[in-house]
């Protein structure tokens, strides 16, 4: 049985899909693998560090992906619409694609992969219980983004984040605030703690605020009865009310004029990013803040935040709106990613056959499964 890494062609996208170590392993699960020639470059691993893995390297996608019964990818392919190689054609009828698929971000590539006959599934609904930890792709992602946001926040400033005590003078340290405390805003905290800032944080999930406080923040949140019950039974954040927003709005514009750097990571699964910095708050930052956008290609918590850019607002506080976080740390997020999905395999591959085996009922496949012999099948989507 055959499993492709082919190189991602998306502008920007410089994480891999597999790593020497999960290469080692899917040989080991009696699996051949090809690696398409440069598809880890981006990530740092040469091709002869994947051949010496035990992956056959192949010289282009069409001959990575000919003929193989998994392909594993990091974003959803690229159609010939988007103006570049046309990878889903390339894959054969009855082949098992795992990616970051999105597809609440492009419905036409459900119908798509049915059509091509091709069994997609998308490793961001990998259900949050405990059998699916290893495979939590929006965890292993998140974290390394939190990391690298404060490490993007203190480059940008033009201060330092510990205090720093010289015979020339004393530079006070940063004030940190991190909006939105999942995965994403505790490894910032963390982070920003080692480096020597002044730590807050605010969430709507009263869970949070003990972890916050275990990490040396001071938490900071309009603790009404809505907030009591902001939590979903999966862990997640519900939209708050109008009323809820006015307060915590008021509550966040006294607590944000003294902060030097704010980075957001506030998300609702499925739904536009919640507005937490107003274009007010940031009128009322001082000159030389840096606030952090990690929410700004799901629309920014942030206003004035925009994709990819770098905005320098009248009074001198910049916003910073990197896209895809995890890319920027390509290395480290490729080597998490390729474990996440080493592990699917691992979960899906049927010993005796040497090969990879789907058992649609497995509560983890019904989670991530969005096509299966030319059906929509995923609940969100189907019908
Ligand atoms: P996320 O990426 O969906 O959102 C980030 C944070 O933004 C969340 O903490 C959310 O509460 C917060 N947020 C949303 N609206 C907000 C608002 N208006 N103001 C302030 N904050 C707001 O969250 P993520 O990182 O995916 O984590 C969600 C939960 O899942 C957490 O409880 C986490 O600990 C849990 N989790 C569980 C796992 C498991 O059991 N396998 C694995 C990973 C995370």
């Amino acid at each position: 049985m055959k499993v492709a890494i082919p190189r991602e062609r998306r502008a920007g996208e410089l994480r891999v899909a597999a790593s020497p170590e999960t290469v080692k392993k899917l040989k080991g699960l009696g699996l051949d693998v090809v690696v398409e020639t440069g598809a880890g470059t981006g990530a740092s691993i040469p091709d002869q560090t994947f051949a010496d893995a035990g992956a056959t390297i192949a010289p282009d996608a069409a001959s990575a992906l000919a003929d193989a019964d998994v392909v594993l990818k990091v974003q959803r392919p690229l159609t010939a619409a988007e103006g570049g190689q046309d990878e889903l054609a390339l894959m054969k009828k009855g082949a098992m694609l795992f990616g970051i698929l999105q597809p609440h971000n492009a419905r036409e590539s459900l119908q798509a992969y049915a059509t091509a006959g091709v069994n997609a599934f998308a490793m961001e609904f990998m259900p949050r219980i405990t059998r699916a930890q290893v495979m939590d792709v929006l965890s292993s992602q998140a974290n390394l983004a939190g990391y690298k946001a404060v490490v993007d926040a203190a480059s940008e400033y033009g201060r330092s984040f510990p205090m720093m005590m010289t015979a020339a003078g004393t530079v006070p340290p940063a004030r940190a605030f991190i909006m939105g405390v999942g995965v994403a805003g505790l490894q910032a905290i963390a982070t920003a703690k080692r480096l020597g800032a002044i730590v807050s944080a605010t969430d709507v999930r009263p869970a949070v605020k003990e972890q916050v406080q275990s990490l040396g923040g001071t938490f900071v949140a309009v603790e009404n009865d809505e907030f009591k019950q902001a939590e979903t039974a999966g862990g997640y954040a519900k939209e708050m009310s109008d009323d809820y927003k006015r307060q915590q709005a008021a509550l966040v514009a006294e607590h944000i004029k003294k902060q030097d750097i704010v980075i957001t990571t506030a998300l609702i699964p499925g739904r536009k990013a919640p507005v937490l910095v107003t274009a007010e708050h940031v009128a009322s930052m001082k000159p030389g803040s840096v606030l952090i956008d990690l929410a700004v290609e799901q629309g920014g918590n942030v206003e004035g935040s925009r994709p990819g850019e770098v905005v320098v607002t009248d009074n001198g506080v910049k916003i910073v709106g990197h896209t895809n976080y995890p890319s920027r740390m390509a290395e480290a997020s490729s080597l998490l990613y390729a474990k996440n999905l080493l592990a699917v395999i691992t979960l899906l591959h049927d010993k005796d056959a040497k090969s990879v085996k789907v058992d649609w009922e497995d509560e983890i496949v019904k989670a991530i499964a969005l096509t299966r012999d030319g059906q929509v099948v995923h609940p969100a989507f189907a019908g």
